[in-house]
């Protein structure tokens, strides 16, 4: 037989997660297949970033499991943060903020290399107080890549972004899923954007959960 078997990246089980006596989701069921490109859907406060932090190992499910595939090398880009004008680290030491406190040589060519990918190297000395929103996103991104995820959850990643900068790191996660093979899974309130950059869609509204072709997504929310 020539087949090939596109393994899942995770297998999510029968999730459940409350907040004392408020339910978020119930029983959620999917699974992401390892070089997917899923947008994770859904309004305000519906449980989005509850349930990433959940697949990040950050706080328990209430019940449920999840599974990663063995070799699933998780790279996490959290909600937009607004750091602080005078936050005095350039864009090049917040990336070396994930690194050893000696920097060897192989350690600042992964950096270079990386500054490289996100279109950040010729900018890598201003400090990230001064950097644009699209600029600072990138550096997490980068900062991410430096473990050398095959998978990575961003959340919220374009949500306060201009334009152009959108499109910039989104053009960024493309490549990163096709000439990386790496599996994406993309936190947003934005289906335009979803449906021009990404593949699959999970759809999270009260408590329950829908999965497709993000081409084939309808759904009409806020
Ligand atoms: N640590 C927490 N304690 C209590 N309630 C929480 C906590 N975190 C989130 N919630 C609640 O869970 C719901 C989902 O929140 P969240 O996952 O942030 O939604 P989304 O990311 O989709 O906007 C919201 O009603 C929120 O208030
Ligand atoms: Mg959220």
């Amino acid at each position: 037989m020539n087949q090939t078997i596109t393994q899942n990246a995770v297998t999510v089980t029968a999730l459940t997660m409350k907040f004392d006596a408020k339910t978020v989701f119930h029983d959620l069921n999917f699974e992401l297949k390892q070089g997917s490109m899923t947008a994770l859907l859904g309004p305000n406060g519906t449980g989005k970033t509850t349930l990433i932090n959940i697949l990040m190992g950050m706080f328990p499910a209430t019940a449920g499991s999840y599974t990663f595939a063995p070799g699933i090398k998780l790279g996490y880009v959290p909600q937009f943060r607004n750091l602080d004008a005078e936050y005095p680290l350039s864009i090049r030491s917040f990336m070396e903020l994930n690194g050893p406190l000696f920097k060897s040589a192989e350690f600042k060519a992964e950096v270079n290399h990386e500054l490289i990918e996100t279109h950040l190297d010729s900018i890598q000395h201003i400090r990230m107080g001064e950097a644009s929103g699209g600029q600072k996103q990138r550096a997490y991104l980068a900062q991410a890549l430096l473990d050398k995820p095959n998978m990575v959850i961003l959340d919220e990643a374009t949500a306060s972004l201009d334009p152009v900068a959108k499109e910039e790191l989104m053009g960024l996660i493309k490549h990163l899923n096709e000439k990386h093979q790496i599996t994406v899974l993309f936190v947003t309130h934005d289906v335009p954007l979803a449906k021009k950059y990404m593949k699959e869609y999970l759809y999270l509204n009260r408590g329950q959960l829908t999965q497709g072709k993000m081409t084939t997504f309808t759904e009409v929310y806020e």
